[in-house]
C-alpha cells in the first residue's frame, strides 16, 4: 500500500491534501478486506445465538473500513439494502465477513458483503447472509466530495458492477418517489 505521509498521526481526520493526493483510481483489490472473528458470549442474545446486531455492526464496520481505504478519508453509511439471514450463528463460530467496492459514483460507493460462519469444531462452512451497503465520502463540512473511481480488473468485479449500477438507479427512483409524495402530502396539508 501506498506510504501514508500526510497525515498527522495524532488526528483522526485525514488531511485534506491527503485527500486530494488520492484520487487516481484504485483497484477493488487495494480496498478488499476481510475480517475473520470468532463469536463470543457478549456477542449472543438471550436464545444463546449471536445476536443479528452484533452481526451487523460488523458487516459496517467492515465496509467502513472498505470506504476509507478506498477513499483515503472520511466514509459514513448512507444505506443499506435488506440484510437476510439465511442462518443462525453459534457462539464459537468463526465469522467471517468478506467486503469489496463493488461500484463507485460521484460521491458514493456501494460496498458488498459476504458473511460466512464457519464451525470451529467441524469446519463446516454456511453462508450466513449477504448485503449491500451505500457510503458516501464527506468533506470537513460533511457535504459529499468527489471520491476516487475503481479499476474493475476481473470479470466477477465488472458483472458486481454492472448489477450494482441497476441497484443505484433503483435506490435513486426510490428516493425520488419518497420525496415527490412527500412533497404531495405537504401540499395537501397546507
Ligand atoms: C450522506 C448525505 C450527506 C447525503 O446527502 P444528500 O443531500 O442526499 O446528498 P446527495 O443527494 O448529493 O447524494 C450524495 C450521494 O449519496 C447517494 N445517496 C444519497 N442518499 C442515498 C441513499 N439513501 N441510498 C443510497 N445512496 C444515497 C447519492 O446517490 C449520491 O451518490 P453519487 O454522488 O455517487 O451519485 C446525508 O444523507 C447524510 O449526512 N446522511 C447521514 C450519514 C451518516 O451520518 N451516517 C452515519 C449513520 S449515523
Amino acid at each position: 500500500m501506498k506510504a501514508v505521509k500526510t497525515i498527522d498521526r495524532k488526528q483522526v481526520r485525514p488531511t485534506d491534501a491527503y485527500i486530494e493526493d488520492n484520487m487516481e483510481p484504485k483497484t477493488v483489490a487495494f480496498s478488499t478486506i476481510t475480517v475473520v472473528q470468532q463469536m463470543m458470549d457478549v456477542d449472543a442474545n438471550i436464545a444463546g445465538n449471536v445476536h443479528g446486531g452484533s452481526i451487523m455492526k460488523l458487516v459496517d464496520n467492515t465496509a467502513c473500513m472498505v470506504g476509507m481505504r478506498h477513499t483515503g478519508g472520511n466514509a459514513v453509511t448512507v444505506s443499506l439494502d435488506r440484510l437476510d439471514f439465511h442462518s443462525p450463528v453459534y457462539v464459537g463460530d468463526i465469522l467471517r465477513i468478506k467486503t469489496s467496492v463493488n461500484f463507485v459514483g460521484s460521491t458514493s460507493m456501494e460496498i458488498g458483503a459476504r458473511i460466512e460462519a464457519e464451525s470451529v469444531l467441524t469446519g463446516e462452512v454456511r453462508h450466513t447472509a449477504s448485503a449491500y451497503l451505500t457510503f458516501v465520502s464527506l468533506d470537513p463540512e460533511g457535504k459529499p466530495r468527489q471520491i476516487p473511481q475503481i479499476i474493475c480488473e476481473t470479470d466477477r468485479e465488472r458483472e458486481r458492477f454492472a448489477a450494482a449500477l441497476k441497484r443505484k438507479e433503483k435506490r435513486s427512483e426510490a428516493r425520488k418517489e419518497v420525496k415527490e409524495r412527500s412533497q404531495q402530502k405537504q401540499l395537501q396539508a397546507s
